[in-house]
C-alpha cells in the first residue's frame, strides 16, 4: 500500500486522470477501491449497488469497440478553455479506453416500478474516486456508457432491473498526468448564509465559533 495522505489533501487534488500508465493495478488497491466504495452511505441503506471490475483484454477490447463507434464530443470554440481541455481529454479518453488497466462499472438496482436512483450510488463512486486518490491512482467519473445500456450489459450478463450508472477508469496516472489542486468557483459565489443570494463567508454575522 502506498503512503497515505490526508483527506483533505485527497479530496482538495482528486481531479479527472484521463492519461494511463499500462501498468496493471494490483488487486489489492482494486480491492481497497471497492471496501471504500460500500462505505458510501445509500437511500434507506438498501446498497442496491454492484460494481463489476473489468480486466479482460477482449471485454475491454469490445468496450472500445462501443466507444468508437458512438457519438464524438462536440468541441465548439464558443466553450471556455477550461471545458475545451476536458472534453478534448475525454475524447481521449473513449478513443483509448480499451488500454486503461482496469474499468470499473458501477450499477445500481431499482425497486419494482421506480426508476434507478443516482443519489444512490454517486456517494459510493465519490468514494472510489477520492480512494483512487490516497492511493496514487487515477480515475475519472464518466457515464457516457449509458449510451450503449443495451449492449454493455448484455456483453456482462447485468440483470434487467439493474442499471449501469457509472464507468470508472483506473490506472496509475501517464507521466507528466497531475493530481489537482483543482480549479472551482470560489465560495462566495455558490454558498450562502441563512438565505439564497447571502454569500457565505468566514466568520458571516450572526454566529459566533466556540472553535
Ligand atoms: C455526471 C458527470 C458525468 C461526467 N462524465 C464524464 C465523461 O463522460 N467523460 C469524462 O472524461 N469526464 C466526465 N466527467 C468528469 C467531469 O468532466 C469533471 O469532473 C470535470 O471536468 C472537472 O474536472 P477536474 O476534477 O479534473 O477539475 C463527468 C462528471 C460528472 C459529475
Amino acid at each position: 500500500m502506498p503512503e497515505k495522505i490526508d483527506l483533505f489533501e485527497a479530496i482538495d487534488t482528486q481531479r479527472g486522470i484521463r492519461y494511463f500508465k499500462p501498468d496493471p493495478v494490483p488487486d489489492e488497491l482494486i480491492n481497497r477501491l471497492l471496501e471504500a466504495a460500500v462505505k458510501a452511505p445509500s437511500g434507506g441503506a438498501k446498497q442496491g449497488w454492484s460494481f463489476i471490475v473489468i480486466r479482460d483484454p477482449e471485454t475491454r477490447r469490445k468496450i472500445g469497440d462501443l466507444y468508437r463507434a458512438g457519438s464524438r464530443f462536440e468541441i465548439g470554440t464558443d466553450l471556455t478553455a477550461q471545458v475545451r481541455r476536458a472534453y478534448g481529454g475525454a475524447q481521449h479518453l473513449e478513443d483509448h479506453i480499451e488500454e486503461v488497466p482496469v474499468l470499473i462499472l458501477a450499477c445500481i438496482q431499482a425497486d419494482p416500478g421506480t426508476t434507478p436512483s443516482a443519489a444512490s450510488i454517486f456517494p459510493a463512486v465519490q468514494n472510489i474516486l477520492l480512494a483512487a486518490r490516497g492511493l496514487g491512482l487515477g480515475s475519472v467519473l464518466t457515464t457516457r456508457q449509458t449510451r450503449f445500456e443495451k449492449e454493455i450489459k448484455q456483453l456482462l450478463s447485468i440483470p434487467d432491473d439493474v442499471t449501469t450508472m457509472a464507468l470508472l477508469p483506473i490506472g496509475f496516472p501517464a507521466d507528466g498526468t497531475r493530481y489537482g489542486p483543482t480549479r472551482r468557483k470560489p465560495l462566495e459565489e455558490v454558498a450562502f448564509v441563512e438565505r439564497w443570494g447571502e454569500s457565505w463567508q468566514l466568520g458571516s454575522p450572526g454566529y459566533t465559533s466556540n472553535i
